[in-house]
C-alpha cells in the first residue's frame, strides 16, 4: 500500500498558492494511486463531513460527495437554503454549531472571496476545530479543480516542464484561471492568456503573456477554455455568443490548427457554441470527461491530506 507522503498533511485545504511543487506531485501520485484501485485507508474512528454549497454546483459537489463515500466518510446533509444562515447566522457560528455536534470537515463553496479566512484564522478565544476544504470562493481560488487539472495534464504529458498552456476567456472572473496560473508556473509550465481584453488585467502579467487566440492555438500543448460567467458580470450589456465564439472560441477551424498531441480542457459547465463548438466537447483532443473522472480521485487525495493533518479517524 502506498503510504500518504508525510508532507501532504494539512489543517485546511483552501488555496493552491502555498502548496509546494513536491506537495502537488505527491497529491497527483496519490490520486493516480486511488484511480488505479489502490487501497483506501481504513479509518479507526468515523470521520464526519458536511458539504456546504452556497453557490450552484454539479461537478464539484457530487464529486466531493463521491470522494467522501469512497473514503468511507459519514456525510451530514446540509442545505444552505433551509439552514439558519437564512436567519442571519454567520458562517463562523454555523461551523461552530456543526463542530459542536461532531462534524470534522466542512467542504464549502461560497460567493465571497476568501470567505475561509474568518473560519481558519482564529482569534485567541475562538475554539473552532473543523477542517475547511475550499470548493471555490468567488473569483478567488478553486483548489480541487486546479489539482484535477494538473493531474489530467500530468497523465497526458508526464511532465509540466516547458509545456505551453493557453488559458482563454473570462479571466478576471475565474477562480480556475487564478489557481491554475499559480500552479502551472510553480510546476514549470509556460502560461499564456487570451480572450477579450476587458477580462484581462495586470494581475495576470507575472504569470504569462497575453496573445491573440489565433497565434496561440497553433503552438500550445494545452488549450484551457474558461466558462463565460454571466452571473458575475455586473456591467455586461450586449454579449453576443456568436461573436464571442468567432473571436475567442474553439471553433472547428481552430481545432484543425491545433498541434497533433495538444489537448483541450474546460472546467465546466460548458456554454456549448460559445467557448467551444458543441461537436468538439467529446472530440479526440478533449479531456473534459477525463477531468471530471479525475476529480473524484484528486478530491479523495485532498480530503485524506486534511484528515491526516488533523489526525482524524485514527490517521
Ligand atoms: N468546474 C466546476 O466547478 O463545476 P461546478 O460548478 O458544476 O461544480
Amino acid at each position: 500500500m502506498l503510504e500518504l507522503e508525510s508532507h501532504v498533511k494539512l489543517q485546511h485545504f483552501v488555496t493552491v498558492k502555498e502548496l509546494h511543487d513536491d506537495q502537488v506531485r505527491a497529491l497527483i501520485e496519490r490520486a493516480i494511486y486511488f484511480k488505479n484501485g489502490g487501497a483506501i485507508p481504513q479509518f479507526e474512528q468515523p470521520v464526519y463531513a458536511v458539504n456546504m454549497f452556497f453557490e450552484n454546483s454539479t461537478r464539484t459537489h457530487c464529486s466531493f460527495e463521491m470522494a467522501e463515500r469512497k473514503l468511507g466518510l459519514q456525510i451530514i446533509p446540509f442545505d444552505p437554503a433551509a439552514s439558519s444562515v437564512k436567519k442571519g447566522e454567520t458562517l463562523y457560528d454555523t461551523l461552530l454549531s456543526l463542530n459542536a455536534i461532531g462534524v470534522n470537515l466542512a467542504i464549502m463553496r461560497h460567493q465571497e472571496n476568501e470567505y475561509y479566512k474568518k473560519l481558519i484564522e482564529l482569534e485567541p478565544m475562538q475554539k473552532l476545530a473543523i477542517g475547511v476544504v475550499n470548493a471555490g470562493d468567488g473569483s478567488g481560488q478553486h483548489p480541487s479543480q486546479s489539482l484535477l487539472d494538473m493531474m489530467t495534464i500530468y497523465e497526458q504529458f508526464g511532465t509540466f516542464k516547458k509545456l505551453k498552456v493557453a488559458i482563454i476567456g473570462d479571466l478576471s472572473n475565474s477562480r480556475v484561471a487564478r489557481s491554475n496560473m499559480q500552479l502551472l508556473k510553480k510546476l514549470g509550465a509556460q502560461v499564456f492568456f487570451a480572450g477579450p481584453s476587458y477580462w484581462y488585467s495586470k494581475e495576470f502579467e507575472e504569470y504569462g503573456e497575453y496573445l491573440e487566440v489565433d497565434k496561440l492555438i497553433t503552438q500550445v500543448d494545452v488549450v484551457m477554455l474558461l466558462r463565460v460567467q454571466h452571473e458575475r458580470h455586473t456591467k455586461e450589456t450586449s454579449f453576443s455568443a456568436v461573436q464571442y465564439h468567432e473571436q475567442y472560441g474553439l471553433t472547428l477551424e481552430r481545432y484543425g490548427k491545433m498541434k497533433k498531441d495538444a489537448i483541450i480542457m474546460h472546467p465546466g459547465p460548458i456554454n456549448r457554441g460559445v467557448e467551444i463548438a458543441s461537436e468538439l466537447v467529446e472530440a479526440p483532443k478533449s479531456r473534459f470527461v477525463k477531468q471530471m473522472q479525475n476529480g473524484v480521485y484528486m478530491r479523495m487525495a485532498m480530503l485524506e491530506a486534511v484528515i491526516a493533518g488533523r489526525h482524524l479517524g485514527g490517521l
